[in-house]
């Protein structure tokens, strides 16, 4: 404790000093330039693919580590769990907690949406999707819900790491559900945001009067319908 004191008293002077070194540098009448700030990165981030890609081939195909981690099936053949039950299992759900932890960090360095020339489904009556110039404006119009969105899906990925030390199976089912969220909350703010409960009737109400008229097409058929 003594020695926490006295190093805090040190600290204390040296830090007098420095604001006194500052104020003697500060009395001439230009502003006083902001202090430097420490690096946050000990290099550039550079990014390699578009995030489609970044989903396609990292983030999705390893979110199946955890989605698939527990599951129960049932069919006619009876009834089938799965549930990490050695190591090598286990191995694989922390696969999927330290790739959602750290490479969701990698959505906040700047890459184009979708490759060039991929305008998602974004024209047409039917369209649901952002485009990338659309998805670009909207995180550029509120960096803070695009950040959340990533601290979100980073902290199930630490929720499951703290799973994997602890083996606890039965909230592996809720850190699935959790990464559902987390992925599924983006999607819709980013990249779908047309594919509301409307758009959704719609679609119901459309399939079935075509299914209607494609029936009623049959019946009226010279053809006979039941040839066999
Ligand atoms: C911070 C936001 C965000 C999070 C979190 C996120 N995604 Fe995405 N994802 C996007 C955006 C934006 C796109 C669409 C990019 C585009 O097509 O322009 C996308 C697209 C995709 C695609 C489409 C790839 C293709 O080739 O069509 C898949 C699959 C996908 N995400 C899976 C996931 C999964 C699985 C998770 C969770 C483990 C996840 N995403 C979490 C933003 C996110």
């Amino acid at each position: 404790m003594a020695a926490f004191r006295t190093r805090n008293s040190l600290v204390l002077t040296v830090g007098l000093f420095a604001a006194g070194a500052l104020m003697y540098a500060c009395s001439s009448p230009q502003p006083a330039a902001a202090p430097p700030r420490a690096p946050e990165l000990w290099g550039d981030m550079k990014s390699v693919v578009s995030v489609k890609e970044l989903m396609r081939d990292m983030l999705d195909p390893i979110a199946d580590n955890i989605f698939d981690a527990v599951s129960i099936v049932v069919d006619r053949k009876g009834t089938v769990e799965t549930e990490p039950r050695n190591e090598a299992d286990w191995d694989k759900v922390r696969i999927g907690g330290v790739t959602m932890a750290e490479g969701a960090y990698l959505l906040k360095v700047p890459r184009p949406f979708a490759p060039a020339g991929d305008e998602n489904n974004s024209t047409g009556p039917d369209a649901v999707e952002l485009s990338p110039a659309q998805i670009l404006a909207k995180l550029q119009k509120d960096p803070v819900e695009w950040n959340a969105r990533i601290e979100a899906l980073r902290n199930v990925g630490l929720q499951v790491l703290d799973i994997v030390k602890r083996k606890d199976t039965k909230e592996l089912w809720d850190a699935s559900e959790n990464l559902d969220l987390a992925c599924e909350a983006c999607h819709r703010s980013y990249w779908y945001p047309g594919e509301t409960p409307e758009y959704y009737t719609r679609l119901d109400r459309r399939l079935r009067d075509r299914f209607k008229s494609a029936a009623s097409d049959a019946g009226s058929s010279s053809k006979p319908s039941k040839s066999k």
